[in-house]
């Protein structure tokens, strides 16, 4: 399905140069296209229509207008944009890509809810903890500085391997040569950007076409390695792969063909997403290195020397605050598409069923009219009374909403805030060199050439 309105929707403002057939390519940078649409809505207010080629929709970045695309009962998840390349190209069908009506979608969410509820986190801790080791053994024996946004991507890519597929891939190992880490960065980066490419720029650039198909040839071999494996050892294991394997008494086992996809889906929406959050929220700590004195204190207090254990991780409550302060500023999904089920009025215009908005949430989440005056600012303080209050329109969402919201939530929440207190109590990051921070745009968003020292607690 093409993002597109039944009727224009020229009513709303739209960026000045708008060229003929190819609408606002010009305005929307490839490389960073959310970022653009953020500065864009500086200009053009909190709604405005964008345009490539036949496709439109709306981008709404207000908390009030954000709360009305929000509602279930006018409006539902669209895949489209760079989310429609994703199916196309990377993922097929997998639970983040499906359409709502594909019937596949409703079977993999009753399959796998039961891997993501609360209690589950408990089976997930153990490895958690032991990659978190991992990293921070090549941290101690680290002499120069590092890139944070990589390491965090390694730590990540292990953590999704072993607790959900039972698969050590390796990226922890001293020797680790990226490959792989790499591949995937490169792949959704060029989802992201053909969303909104120039009309056959892949051919353009021939060989970016080339490295694509090369990097999702590599990844799909690795699902399919990670089935077979599984397959051929008859092994069970209370973990994702099993789940889609077997079903349930109640429930089928996904088809094959349809478990790659979401052993894809899970390396794409599960590993840079926790590795971009887990570096935002290592940037602002080092720029106020006190919070590392702050985290190692409540862990101290509430564990002594002992292990991060799997409940003391909800009771870090200052950890949290740091995580949920960071998900405010950089939401590392930075937005989410949603379609009009019935006519109806937006910012007081009428918009037709059909119509197409992309929420971005990189906007909602600095709306002065939501967060006040100080929207920009880093201050894990606001979460410390009741949220609802700090969140007027309940829109703080950065793992999107309704039935089509994240199913990993819990999972990126529980190894974020382990990951962040187990780092920080034996390690302070220091910035080498620059500390302006540069965010790299592939579907997600994560901090760029970001570089520390990692100086080990005395
Ligand atoms: C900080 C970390 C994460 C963030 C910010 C995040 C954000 C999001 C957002 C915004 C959506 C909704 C997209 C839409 O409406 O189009 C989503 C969906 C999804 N996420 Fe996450 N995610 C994170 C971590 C994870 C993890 C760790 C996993 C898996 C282990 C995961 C798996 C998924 C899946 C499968 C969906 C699709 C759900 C559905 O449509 O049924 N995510 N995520």
């Amino acid at each position: 399905m093409s993002v597109h309105t039944q009727r224009a929707a020229s009513t709303f403002p739209h960026p000045r140069r708008r060229l003929p057939g190819l609408g606002d390519i010009l305005a929307v940078s490839t490389a960073s296209p959310t970022q653009s649409e953020f500065e864009l809505s500086k200009e053009l207010g909190p709604i405005y229509e964008l345009k490539f080629g036949t496709q439109r929709f709306l981008v709404v970045t207000s908390g009030e207008l954000a709360k009305q695309v929000n509602n279930e009962q006018a409006w539902s998840k669209l895949v489209a944009g760079p989310f429609l390349s994703m199916r196309k190209n990377l993922t097929g069908a997998g639970l983040l890509t499906a359409a709502n009506s594909d019937p596949l979608w409703g079977h993999a969410n009753q399959v796998l809810r039961p891997g993501f509820v609360p209690q589950a986190m408990r089976r997930y801790h153990g490895a958690m903890s032991e990659c978190v080791n991992g990293l921070s053994e090549l941290w101690a024996n680290q002499t120069k500085s590092i890139d944070v946004s990589r390491d965090m991507s390694r730590l990540t890519l292990e953590v999704i391997g072993q607790a959900g597929f039972g698969t050590e891939i390796g990226a922890l190992r001293p020797d680790y040569d990226y490959g792989f880490t790499d591949s995937l960065t490169r792949a959704l980066t060029n989802v992201s950007r053909s969303a909104n490419d120039l009309p056959f720029s892949q051919w353009i650039f021939r060989s970016r076409l080339a490295q694509f198909r090369h990097d999702t040839t590599e990844l799909r071999a690795f699902a399919q390695q990670v089935i077979e494996r599984r397959h051929a050892t008859g092994e069970r294991r209370n973990d994702l792969l099993d789940m889609m394997l077997h079903g349930s008494d109640a429930l089928n086992a996904l088809p094959d063909e349809n478990i790659a996809d979401q052993v894809l889906t899970f390396l794409a929406a599960g590993n840079d997403t926790t590795a971009g959050l887990l570096s935002f929220c290592f940037y602002y700590m080092s720029q106020q290195p006190e919070y590392f004195a702050a985290v190692r204190a409540e862990v101290e207090d509430l564990c002594g020397q002992e292990p991060v254990g799997f409940e003391d991780v909800a009771r870090l409550k200052l950890t949290r605050r740091l995580i949920d302060e960071t998900l405010r500023l950089w939401p590392v999904a930075p937005g989410y598409f949603r379609k009009a089920t019935a006519d109806q009025e937006l910012a007081g215009r009428s918009i037709p069923r059909g119509t197409v908005v992309f929420v971005l949430t990189l906007g909602v989440h600095r709306d002065e009219g939501t967060w006040g005056h100080d929207a920009d600012a880093f201050d894990p303080a606001r979460w410390e009374n009741s949220k609802p209050a700090s969140n007027p329109n309940r829109v703080y969402k950065p793992f999107g909403t309704g039935p089509r919201a994240c199913i990993g939530r819990m999972f990126a929440l529980h190894e974020a805030t382990l990951a962040v207190a187990e780092l920080s109590r034996r390690f302070t990051l220091n910035t080498a060199g620059s500390s302006e921070l540069h965010v790299h745009e592939m579907l997600t968003l994560k901090p760029e050439g970001f570089s520390v020292r990692v100086q080990p607690v005395a």
